[in-house]
């Protein structure tokens, strides 16, 4: 599904890059562009890495951003 209609971009490459190690909104910002446009996708990028990050872990070590 997509999250990011200016850019493209689905739920698939955002939890790809999470998987990859991308632990922030500014991560996945840089590495695929979501909310670079219109900005609108930015809530739900957010929240897919919030629930991707507590269902693996990565949100003890570090806080999304
Ligand atoms: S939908 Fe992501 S920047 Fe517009």
């Amino acid at each position: 599904m997509y999250v990011c209609v200016c850019n493209a971009v689905t739920t698939r490459q955002i939890s790809a890059s999470i998987a990859e190690g991308a632990d922030s909104f500014r991560a996945l910002r840089d590495q695929l562009g979501v909310g670079t446009c219109c900005g609108k996708c930015s809530q739900d990028v957010r929240s897919q890495l919030r629930q991707e990050c507590a269902s693996d872990g990565c949100c003890r070590k570090r806080q999304p951003s």
